[in-house]
């Protein structure tokens, strides 16, 4: 599949057995990335930076927003941080409008920023589903939405990347709210890429194994639940925020064209087996 298929100028004939290679490429555009700081977000900050896109990253902690923006600068100098708080739900829209007016449109969305709270379902209190819920689908749905809208009044085409969980699939205890979000968001991926079709929006999911980052510290320095991820995944080892980098580069290309309200379990094989 090369360019000239993808871009549909010219259609190669079935057994006409001319394969070329596909060359993944971004240049031109302008990515925002929510969680883009740490972990599985700044692997997919790397991955579009080297694609040749222009990366606006979304962070609370400024430090971290800093040292991420270091390196993202030596692969493509137009690389930038934004300190928000996506649990201010109510400010979203303030802070979208506001984004677009100092970088311009952003043509790739990637909603990474997530949390989770490890408890027993009935242990759990309203207060802490409403934190889980809020960040992970509400604040996820409220700036898509504004990202939509404002690319539907462009006339502008667009590509949006949700990261789920196998959680939106399967479950293991303490993860009540965190898998009740992400099996809402896999959903939320289906709905928002059948009602945005029409305006050559597409809305895809990934879906991580276990990723060695901040937020599975824990479970990683368990060395019993470490070694029954191992065990567990068919690839026998964790994830590494490099292994989704460029599956979110596949899926914003334009060789990704025909993909839209997918989900891509990038997990070492963890679904697959029993
Ligand atoms: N690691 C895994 O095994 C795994 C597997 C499946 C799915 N995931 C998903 O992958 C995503 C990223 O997780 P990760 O593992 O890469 O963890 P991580 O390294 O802790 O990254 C979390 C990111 O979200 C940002 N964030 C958290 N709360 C925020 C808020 N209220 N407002 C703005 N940004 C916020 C953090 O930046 P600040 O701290 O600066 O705010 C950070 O950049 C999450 O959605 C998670 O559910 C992870």
């Amino acid at each position: 599949m090369g360019k000239e298929h993808s871009t549909g100028k010219k259609n190669r004939l079935p057994g006409e057995n001319q394969l070329t290679a596909a060359v993944l490429n971004l240049k031109g555009k302008q990515a925002l990335i929510t969680g883009g700081n740490s972990g599985i977000g700044f692997g997919i900050a790397n991955a579009l930076a080297t694609a040749g896109a222009t990366v606006v990253i979304i962070g609370r902690n400024g430090r971290k927003n800093e040292l991420a923006l270091k390196t993202l600068k030596g692969i493509n100098n137009s690389c930038y941080a934004l300190r928000f708080d996506l649990s201010r739900i109510e400010k979203i829209a303030e802070f979208y409008k506001d984004a677009e007016k100092e970088y311009g449109t952003f043509d790739i969305l990637v909603n990474c920023a997530g949390t989770t709270i490890r408890k027993r379902a009935d242990r759990i209190t309203l207060r802490e589903w409403e934190k889980v819920i809020g960040l992970n689908l509400t604040s996820t749905f409220i700036l898509t939405r504004e990202w939509a809208k404002s690319l539907i009044k462009k006339n502008a085409a667009g590509t949006c990347i949700i990261i789920l969980s196998l959680m939106s699939e399967v479950a293991r205890p303490t993860t009540a709210a965190y898998g009740a979000s992400k099996a809402a968001l896999r959903q939320l991926v289906r709905s928002l890429a059948v009602d945005w079709a029409k305006f050559n929006i597409r809305v895809n999911g990934i879906s991580p194994g276990y990723i060695k980052t901040e937020l599975t510290e824990p479970l990683y320095n368990d060395p019993e639940f470490s070694k029954w991820v191992r065990q567990r995944t068919p690839l026998g080892r964790w994830g590494k925020p490099d292994d989704i980098g460029p599956v979110a580069v596949f899926l914003c290309s334009d060789e990704a064209s025909f993909i839209t309200g997918h989900t891509i379990f990038v997990d070492g094989g963890f679904l697959a087996t029993i």
